[in-house]
């Protein structure tokens, strides 16, 4: 069975979870990091090189106050407890979405996170955190403008490569897989760009519920996929990532 390189997840139905056992919405987030390690433990035995998850969106601010303390607060925990053990397993960990407007401790402990790691090479654990698609973008377009206006670039060399290299992603491989938990069937502003070509899995499951069986599954589904890049063959002419 083909294992995709890049699996991205979209970890929904938290707050569903919680509810439906008559628990408030931060039990659900704090069941949801038991998801994420068994997710982890998972994806490197399978062979995945690229497992991003999406914690924290640039929407999620809108949540109620205290809320976005306890989202804020399970990824400093995370960090903080789980660093060690995922050092010793050869992730590296790895952070996206904008650092603007962040506070200082978050920014420091994923600083440490980003450089504690940088050599491992199991796995790469990418934590989009403050995480807009179009917001990434954005910030790119601004990027090469600044280039362009400091006569650094010529516009007349901007291609998909250049938009694609200036993403927070620009040295990471395209998803080749998608999983969005909770029967959602909506992307979310997640990885506009790297999804051109991705393969899509909505699972029924609420994310605090996914687990070992559930990733399998997601896994057997994509290895029944046939992938063409937009050409006819199955295996011909391969268009964008492998
Ligand atoms: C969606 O559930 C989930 C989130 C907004 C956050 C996901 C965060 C975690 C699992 C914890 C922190 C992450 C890491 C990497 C340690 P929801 O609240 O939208 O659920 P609902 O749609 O049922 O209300």
């Amino acid at each position: 069975m083909s294992i995709p390189k890049h699996v991205a997840i979209i970890m929904d139905g938290n707050g569903r979870w919680a509810r439906k056992r008559g628990l408030p919405r931060s039990m659900g987030h704090k069941q949801g990091v038991q998801a994420v390690r068994e997710t982890v433990r998972v994806a490197g035995e399978a062979g995945v090189k690229y497992l991003t998850l999406f914690a924290f969106s640039s929407e999620n601010w809108g949540r109620p106050e205290d809320e976005v303390r306890d989202l804020l607060g399970l990824l400093k925990i995370f960090i903080r407890r789980d660093l060690a053990d995922l050092h010793r397993e050869n992730v590296r960990v790895r952070v996206v979405g904008a650092r603007d407007n962040l506070d200082p401790d978050i920014l420091s402990l994923l600083a440490e996170a980003e450089e504690r790691t940088r050599d491992n090479s199991a796995l790469e654990l990418i934590i989009a955190f403050n995480y807009g698609g179009r917001n990434e973008i954005a910030r790119a377009v601004r990027r090469i403008a600044e280039r362009v206006a400091s006569g650094d670039l010529d516009p007349r060399t901007i291609g998909e490569e250049t938009i694609t290299r200036n993403l927070d992603t620009a040295d990471i491989p395209d998803p080749d897989l998608i999983i969005r938990t909770s029967g959602e069937q909506r992307l979310s502003n997640f990885l506009l760009w790297q999804a051109a070509y991705s393969e899509f899995v909505f699972v029924s499951c609420l994310w605090p519920d996914f687990d070992r069986k559930a990733f399998h599954e997601a896994l057997a589904q994509y290895g029944g996929r046939e992938r063409r890049f937009g050409a006819v063959e199955p295996r011909g002419v391969a268009i964008g990532s492998a």
